[in-house]
């Protein structure tokens, strides 16, 4: 099975980065038959969307066909998101527009939201309020808020505080978990039910 991690950060290096890196090993070393595939917006790979990206501009299509075919191939999402300014970080949003409901329709996703301090909420609340609409990326109930990241995942033990981050640790696993029951369940959904109804393109 294939999973895309999004590590939604624009910064590099970047704590979402980090994250997005322990989620890559997690499925490599604790889940059986994962093929995770890291995608980071480090650096804005993806210029902003502009209209030729409606009127088949060949430059666009070429950019983003190897990204739409590993998304397409993907049955989970894990996304994850620093909090900018009380929001989700602009190329984030960016990658939404360049989707679709092709690449991601109906599959399940699990947010992962970062903070430095003890922010985190309000990019998960802004993903479940608008960034499905169209695309029909299915948020799972489950999601994961990482207070003072910069105090869990690291590599060097020490820099850690055990008790957070044996927490996050054993609650990510879990939570990883449950993404990958869905993804099941989602697959066959997807095979059994017209869920591409070209009349009823974009959400309402
Ligand atoms: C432009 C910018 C705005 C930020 N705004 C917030 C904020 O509103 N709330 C918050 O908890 N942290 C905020 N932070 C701190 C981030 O939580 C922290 O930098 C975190 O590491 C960001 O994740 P990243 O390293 O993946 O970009 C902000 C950071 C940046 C760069």
């Amino acid at each position: 099975m294939k999973i895309s991690i999004i590590s939604g950060s624009h910064r590099n290096p970047s704590q979402s980065e980090k994250i997005g890196r322990y989620v890559e090993k997690l499925f490599n070393t604790e889940f059986s038959d994962i093929d995770p595939f890291l995608y980071l917006l480090a650096d804005n790979p993806l210029p902003l969307w502009d209209q030729s990206v409606w009127e088949d501009n060949p430059e666009w299509a070429e950019r983003l066909a190897p990204l739409k075919e590993q998304f397409s191939n993907s049955d989970a999402f894990v996304i994850i998101t620093p909090e900018w300014h009380g929001q989700v970080p602009s190329g984030l949003k960016n990658l939404f527009l360049l989707l679709s409901r092709f690449e991601l329709g109906h599959k399940p996703a699990f947010i992962i939201s970062v903070s430095s301090g003890t922010g985190g909420t309000y990019p998960v609340a802004e993903l479940r309020m608008s960034s499905y609409k169209n695309n029909r990326l299915c948020y799972i109930p489950e999601q994961l808020i990482i207070r003072d990241v910069e105090k869990v995942f690291n590599d060097n033990e020490s820099d850690n505080d055990q008790r957070s981050d044996g927490y996050y640790k054993e609650r990510l696993s879990w939570c990883l978990d449950i993404l990958l029951g869905y993804a099941k369940a989602l697959k066959t959904m997807r095979a059994e039910t017209e869920i591409n109804n070209d009349k009823f393109s974009n959400g309402m």
